[in-house]
């Protein structure tokens, strides 16, 4: 399935969609050969989707911690490590561009295909292009910038992705769309260590091309909104928010508390007190922390200092940002 047509993917290359985020990181690394290889990523990073797919390939990682602000790799430290690393992926975490003209000068000067992770940054741009434009591939995950319950892109210039992807198949994720509200509540997507590299199925591909058609444009400017009055409740309270950037996306909005502040005892507030609470903790327990647990520590600091005192907003299911800060607000006087 292919679709060359959307601002909010690259211009001009093929987009294969695909049934999970997943599977297309998986596809891609097949084909650009690396079974057995050693592929370079961000330390912080999540495990449950990571962990089962290097496993499957016998990939060997090559963790990298991340910057305080950013999250994510400084590429100067990729040179130093690219004659380590068959392939490296370059995450845009939560949104935040990474530097791509950094990440395409080493991938060039060592040979290394680069794969783009745009999972939360559907339409977020580098330079005045969309992400996803510069890597040798880049891969999307769609439950997590869209209403669909399932699914994942490849964009690319080449055709062998193709080569391994099965028939899609027509489970309860697939038909969640047509199910009635009440009974969706009660299906929420998991994680499964086990999937299949599949083609997306029909029924959630029609269901996110409507949703790029009539809505991602304005969903992506109200994000934009909300997630600036986010950010400056929570400066105000103290928190360090993720940086920003002109062209950054929305989906969420990601900081750390500040030191006086208890992480869990905050989300179990705002679980007790908003209905639905958006708040959640995202990459609590990094891959690296069970790869690597005696070197965790002193060799990705910025990491641990992340994973223990992360917190995320979700700000598609932010309705109102002012109660939201008034109960992060009202547990710090009380509590904090
Ligand atoms: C950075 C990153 N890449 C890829 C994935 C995989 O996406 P999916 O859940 O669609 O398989 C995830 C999932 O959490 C992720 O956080």
């Amino acid at each position: 399935v292919t679709s060359e047509e959307s601002s909010v993917f690259p211009n001009g290359r093929r987009i294969i969609y695909t049934n999970w985020g997943r599977s297309a990181v998986e596809v891609v690394l097949r084909s650009e050969g690396l079974e057995g290889g050693t592929v370079m990523l961000p330390a912080f990073i999540c495990q449950e989707s990571f962990e089962p797919l290097f496993d499957r390939l016998d990939i060997t990682p090559l963790f990298v911690d991340v910057e305080a602000d950013t999250y994510q790799i400084d590429p100067r430290r990729a040179i130093e490590l690219a004659p380590r690393a068959d392939a490296a992926i370059v995450v845009h975490p939560f949104g935040f561009p990474a530097d791509m003209d950094v990440w395409t000068d080493v991938s060039a000067e060592y040979g290394m295909p680069l794969i783009e992770d745009c999972v939360r940054a559907l339409g977020a741009k580098y330079d005045g292009r969309a992400v996803g434009s510069f890597g040798t591939h880049a891969i999307y995950s769609l439950h997590k910038v869209s209403p669909v319950s399932i699914g994942g892109a490849i964009a690319t210039d080449s055709r062998t992705p193709d080569t391994f992807l099965d028939e899609p198949t027509y489970d309860a994720r697939a038909l969640y769309h047509l199910l009635p509200e009440e009974w969706r509540e009660d299906l929420s997507v998991s994680y499964p260590r086990e999937y299949e590299c599949r083609y997306i199925d029909e029924i959630t591909r029609r269901e996110f091309q409507r949703f790029l058609d009539d809505k991602i444009d304005a969903y992506m400017q109200a994000n934009r909104k909300k997630a600036n009055r986010l950010r400056s409740g929570l400066e105000r309270l103290g928190f360090d928010v993720q940086a920003d950037a002109p062209e950054r996306s929305h989906y969420i909005v990601a900081s750390t508390v500040p030191d006086r502040i208890d992480r869990d005892e905050l989300l179990g507030y705002l679980y007790e007190n908003l209905d639905p609470s958006p708040a959640k903790v995202v990459w609590a327990n990094p891959w690296v922390k069970s790869y690597a647990p005696e070197r965790f520590q002193d060799k990705y600091p910025q990491t641990k200092k992340l994973a223990d005192d992360i917190i995320c907003f979700s700000i598609g299911s932010t309705d109102d940002v002012g109660a939201l800060v008034d109960r992060i607000e009202e547990f710090r006087t009380a509590y904090g």
